[in-house]
């Protein structure tokens, strides 16, 4: 028997390893993926293998990531609970995809993960596995274990000499890529208590507005049909556009958030996100299509994003209306190209020009001094029509209180 675990290093996949092949006596393959979370992965496959894997694969996905996942999500504009710009949800989609592919090459009779029983991870990843894998087994641990909390995970692994590197106080539940890090539980369980985002190692990607420097920054952005191509003039490719954004933003206190969800699975929970890169091009983004959508499409648009973020963010990233959204999405975008100037400072994202070719902004239709297009004359008419329901309720009510 082989089973493929979604590996990360951390404690709770590490006991994992063990856990498995105590209960179910098979033979454990690692899988961790790269989506940008950066020196996780330092050491990994040493510790792995200490740990009892037969093997480790380390998938490099961070341009797929960025390109297939995160992109078409910043076009549709989508955003979960006006906040949660997606970093944990669309990330579990494109690793679920690859687990079932080696899982398949190894000849794996079942995938396992470290999610809680408790969140939305375990459905995104189990969806996507599904989605194409549809009769894989799948294992849980922490829905079938009798491991009750962190204390006890640190024990199993004393106990089971898996190698450790945390301390046991201070350990928010994280989880990092390129493209953002969300911090939740110990303190921030309470949503009374403030973040300590002055304190040295809480923030990973930046720093508190508090800290940021005393002059802004300027950044400018190039957009090619919705989808961000170069910064301040030189072409790169996407990932190396968030890692450039990541940097400008955390170093002016850009991208984070504070909020308290609703999780798919029923309960609220609080979390602090740094989304810095992120949060910049979603902001740029939207400048562009105010300048290039027009306002039917604008409009419309909103909606869509709305149920493109609750489709993400329920792990739904691969059913027919997704696909049917991001073919929308697409349509919409084909005019998204320009350039966008912003300012940081201190947490702010502030607009300092953007421009299209596709601009559908007219400088002589809008002013306030004389044009050929507009005929001021045609107003009359056309607030005569506009307002006939106003007018005819008016009189009407008139008639009623003679
Ligand atoms: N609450 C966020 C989400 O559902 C972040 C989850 C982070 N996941 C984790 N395993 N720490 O997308
Ligand atoms: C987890 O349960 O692994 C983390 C929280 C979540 O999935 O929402």
């Amino acid at each position: 028997k082989k089973v493929l675990l979604a590996y990360s290093g951390g404690l709770d996949t590490s006991i994992i390893i063990p856990w498995l092949k105590e209960n179910y006596g098979c033979e454990v393959v690692a899988a961790s993926a790269d989506v940008g979370q950066g020196t996780e992965l330092d050491g990994l496959e040493e510790k792995a293998l200490k740990t009892g894997a037969s093997k480790l694969y380390v998938l490099d996905l961070v341009d797929e990531f960025v390109e297939d996942y995160v992109f078409p999500t910043l076009q549709a504009g989508a955003v979960y609970e006006d906040g949660y710009l997606l970093g944990t949800s669309f990330a579990r989609p494109i690793i679920g995809k690859k687990l079932v592919e080696i899982a398949q090459k190894e000849g794996c009779d079942a995938i396992c993960h470290g999610c809680t029983g408790k969140g939305n991870d375990q459905v995104r990843f189990e969806l996507a596995i599904r989605a194409h894998a549809p009769d894989m087994p799948i294992i849980a641990p922490w829905r079938e274990w009798h491991i009750k909390s962190r204390e006890e995970e640190i024990d199993y692994a004393e106990a089971h000499n898996v190698p450790l590197k945390i301390d046991r106080a201070t350990n928010y539940s994280k989880d990092k890529n390129l493209w953002h890090l969300s911090h939740e539980g110990l303190d921030l369980e309470d949503p009374a208590q403030e973040p300590q985002y002055e304190k040295p190692g809480f923030l990973e990607m930046g720093v508190s507005p508090l800290q940021a420097p005393d002059k802004p920054a300027y950044v400018t952005i190039h957009f090619e049909k919705g989808v961000p191509t170069a910064v301040d003039g030189k072409p790169m490719k996407g990932s190396d556009i968030v890692r450039t954004l990541n940097q400008l933003g955390g170093a002016n206190g850009v991208g984070l958030i504070d909020i308290m969800e609703n999780r798919l699975v029923g309960m609220k929970s609080r979390g602090v996100y740094e989304t810095p890169g992120g949060t910049i091009l979603y902001f740029a983004h939207k400048q562009l299509e105010m300048l290039c959508l027009d306002k039917e499409t604008a409009h419309y648009k909103a909606l869509v994003a709305h149920k493109f973020a609750d489709l993400v963010y329920n792990g739904q990233w691969y059913t027919p209306l997704r696909q049917a959204l991001s073919a929308f999405v697409t349509e919409t975008q084909k005019t998204v190209t320009g350039d966008v100037k912003l300012k940081l400072y201190k947490g702010n994202i502030i607009p300092a020009g953007t421009t299209s070719p596709y601009s559908l902004y007219s400088e002589e239709l809008a002013t306030f001094g004389e044009d050929q297009i507009y005929d001021q004359k045609d107003s009359a008419g056309f607030i005569h029509l506009f307002g006939l329901p106003i007018t005819v309720q008016a009189k009407l009510k008139q008639n009623w209180e003679e």
